[in-house]
Parts: C-alpha cells; structure tokens; sequence
C-alpha cells in the first residue's frame, strides 16, 4: 500500500474538532464540496487524491480512489468520521461497502445501489418498479435489436451505452446511420455490451439532487446544466461546461413534485428491495409537455451542478452528509437557501471532449479569486517550476455568486476574462437564457 503521501503529515491530535471527513475525489465537485465542508465550524477535511487546488485549503493524501483497501487504510489512519464519496467510479468498484463493512461512517451508496447511475438497464427496471416516469427504452444486445429499437421510436434517436461513460456515452441524433453505428460500438465495446434505445424527450432539462439515509431523501436546490460543447447547444456532449441555480422559469412546486413523484418512490424501492440507497440521488430530468419524465439517475453529486448548489446552501452542508450516512435525516433541521442566484463556467482544454491536450500552463487564478469568485479546479497539476497547468479536459469550474442570475453571470465572465491558457475555450451563453428571463419576470411584476 501507498502511504508516502499523508504519512508525512501529523496525524490530527484531540483537538478541538467536531469532525473530521474524508472526500475521496478529485474534481471541481470535490473541490466545491471540500471548500464548503471547511466552511463549518470545527470541519476539518482530508482529501484523496485531491488536485492542487484543494490542496491549498486542506490537506491530500495520494491514494487511489478506487481502491478499497487504501481507501478503508487512510480512513482509518486517520481516524476519520465520515467518508465523503465524489466521483462514480469508486461507487461502482464497491468502496462505499469496504467502507461500512470496517464501521466507517460513508456518504455514498453501495455498489449494488449505486447501479442506478451504472447501469441504464438497472434504473429502468427500478423507475418501473417505482413508477417514476421515464422515457419508454429498449434494451438490445445485437445490432439486429438495436435496428428495431430505432425505427420503433424513430428520430431524433437516442442511444445509450449501459454502462459508465460519465455522461459522454450517450448521442442524440437524427442521423439514423449514426444512431445505429453508436449502437454496435457499445455492443461491441467489452464483453456482455448492451445498448439501451429509447424515445427521445423534448423539452428542457433540471438536474435535483436529492440526499437519502436509505428512507428520508431531503432535496436540494435545483439547477441547470449546459452538455453540449459549444454555445447554443451545439457540438458534442461533455460532462457539462456550465451551470446556474435557481431557475426563475421552473414550474411553481417543482421540488415538491419531483420529490414525491420521482425521489422518494425511487428510495422506498431501493429500500423494499433491501438495497436502501444512502447518498446522494442525482435524478437528470426533462420537463416535457406531458410532464416531468426521468432521462437518467446518478449515483453522486453532479459536476458542475455541485458547485452552484452548493453555492446557495445555507445550512451546513457537513451535518446534512453525516446525517444522510447514519440514517438521521429525519430529525434534521430544514435546509436553508440564500436567495442569491449562482453561475459556473467551465474552461476546458484545447480539444475536449474528443482529444483534450494536456500542459498549457494557467495564470490568473489569483487574480480571478481576488475578484471574490471561486476558481474550482478539475484537471489541473503543478509542474516542476510548481505553475498550474491543464491536465483534464475540463480544467476549472469558476462559480460567481449575484443578487440575480445576471449579476452572477457577469461576475463569472469577468473572472474568466482574467484567466488564461492556451488553447482555452468555455460557453459565452450559461445562464444567459434564464437571465434574460429573470429580467423579463421582473420587468412583469
Ligand atoms: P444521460 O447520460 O442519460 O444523462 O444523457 C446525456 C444527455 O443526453 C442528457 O443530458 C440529455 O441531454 C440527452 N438525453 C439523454 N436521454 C435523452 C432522451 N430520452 N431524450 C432526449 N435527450 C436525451
Ligand atoms: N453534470 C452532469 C453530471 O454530473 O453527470
């Protein structure tokens, strides 16, 4: 096992801590979800493997994240109370059980719930179960299934691969030839490859996240999401390139709704099936002209919907984790939001998301945080001279914080004007619609 990375530090002493919590990750949501953490009193965070942003505000240990054994070794090491999971990918390598199996507390599900994001196949078959609406799919594992599927629904068609591809195994296309090529590649991709076809949903898309113990689930904030790569929604998918929280046009009680329609449904399901789902349920939803319709679940914070989320909560976000992984979120108090509005841009590297080039160096981020913003960062590394540089396709997330979705905005973009690196290249227009909305209502009223 690996030590040499949190060996050199002190081990935390009995001091005056309340608690102590591990984020496994290493991404602009961990660097979001640790910078809030620090913001309770009497937090102190570790974080494996971290990137070096977040080593600038707590301290990292370089394990890996998917395994479990270091996993469960640095917890106990360092005597941690809760466990803080970020990324999918541990989640579905079973971390979380190793976790609660050496009597850790954890704020992530098993790898047996956490097949709700792992497998499409999987979701649907518990969105039945539950009946929580969703898109009619098919399941097919020959090409000759997959033809079928497509001319069923017709387009624009919507393949996907039944497996994790962090967001980008997914193409929506009118281009039947397309379609049907994405199909066999996911078939084809590994041994047991399937393709889950299904109708394509119109209408616009909400990301809630919702946090369970396995029989409470407490919704958060809603948010929005940009996944195309380029303004206007065009080009491929990626991970997602912005976000902004609230959405000024959201139909009246759509938390409340979607709570009772989809979050809770889906938890006394998973809970009945005695697999009780404990995290965070990420539920990616499409606001059609028949109503709200699932598009997808997942299994953990979404990045970067996190950072704007977590921009407006105003409860401590460390007492609603641990209340979540020790099944007390029934007795915690309601949660608080500022009324503010926020927005994240994302600036990714020359070529994401097809072939990001890594090793332009970044300067400006101090400057961007002296103008108050918070510069998350992604895939980042120091090099030799200790410069920040690109090491991800998305790179950093910056997230302002307004009166109004337009004073947020403009924040946003002021700050990304002052950073630079070569090749760098973000949406103009995250949030633009709802500002513009948000001016109109007021203008209304
Ligand atoms: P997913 O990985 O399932 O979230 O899909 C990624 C993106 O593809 C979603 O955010 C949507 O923009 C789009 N998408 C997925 N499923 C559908 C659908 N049934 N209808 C329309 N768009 C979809
Ligand atoms: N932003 C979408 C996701 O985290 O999957």
């Amino acid at each position: 096992m690996r030590r040499s990375g949190f060996s050199l530090f002190k081990p935390f002493g009995n001091r005056l801590r309340k608690v102590l919590i591990l984020v496994i990750g290493q991404g602009a949501r961990e660097h979001a979800i640790v910078a809030t953490l620090l913001k309770d009193s009497g937090v102190e965070v570790v974080c494996a493997p971290g990137n070096p942003g977040i080593a600038e505000i707590a301290r990292v240990a370089h394990v890996n994240p998917n395994n479990s054994a270091e996993v469960v070794a640095l917890a106990k090491d360092f005597n941690v109370d809760l466990v803080v999971i970020g990324p999918e990918a541990p989640l579905v390598a079973g971390v979380g059980d190793a976790l609660r199996e050496a009597g850790i507390a954890v704020f992530g599900p098993s790898k047996v719930a956490a097949a709700l994001e792992g497998s499409k196949a999987f979701a649907k078959e518990v969105m039945e179960a539950a009946g929580v609406p969703t898109a009619a799919a098919r399941y097919c594992v020959t090409v000759e299934q997959a033809a079928e599927a497509l001319d069923t629904f017709g387009a624009p068609y919507v393949v996907k691969d039944d497996g994790l591809a962090a967001g980008k195994g997914v193409v929506v296309t009118n281009d039947r030839a397309e379609a049907l090529r994405h199909a066999l590649a996911c078939i084809d991709s590994r041994d047991g490859g399937a393709v889950v076809i299904e109708e394509y949903l119109d209408g616009p898309e909400v990301s809630l996240f919702g946090v369970s113990d396995g029989t409470t689930i407490v919704p958060l904030t809603p948010a929005q999401d940009f996944k195309r790569v380029g303004d206007n929604d065009e080009g491929p998918n990626t991970g997602g390139m912005g976000a902004y929280s609230p959405l000024p046009w959201a139909p009246e009680n759509f938390v409340a709704e979607v709570t009772k329609n989809v979050l809770q449904p889906m938890i006394y399901e998973m809970n009945r099936r005695g697999t009780p789902f404990v995290g965070l349920l990420f539920a990616g939803l499409a606001i059609t002209s028949s109503g709200v319709r699932v598009i997808e679940f997942n299994a953990r914070f979404g990045d970067p919907e996190t950072q704007v989320v977590l921009a407006r909560l105003d409860s401590p976000l460390s007492e609603l984790l641990m209340a979540a992984a020790t099944g007390k979120l029934s007795g915690l108090p309601e949660l608080k939001w500022k009324s503010e509005s926020a927005v994240t841009v994302v600036m990714a590297a020359d070529g994401y998301p097809d072939s990001p080039v890594l090793g332009a160096v970044i300067s400006g981020i101090p400057a961007a945080q002296a103008q108050g913003l918070s510069v998350y960062q992604a895939g980042t590394k120091a090099n030799e001279l200790g410069e920040i540089t690109a090491n991800g396709g998305r790179v950093l997330s910056i997230t302002a914080t307004g009166k109004d979705l337009t004073g947020a905005r403009s924040k946003a973009y002021a700050g990304i004007e002052t950073i630079e690196f070569d090749g760098e290249h973000h949406r103009s227009d995250i949030a633009l619609k709802a500002a513009l909305s948000e001016i109109r209502l007021g203008d209304d009223s």
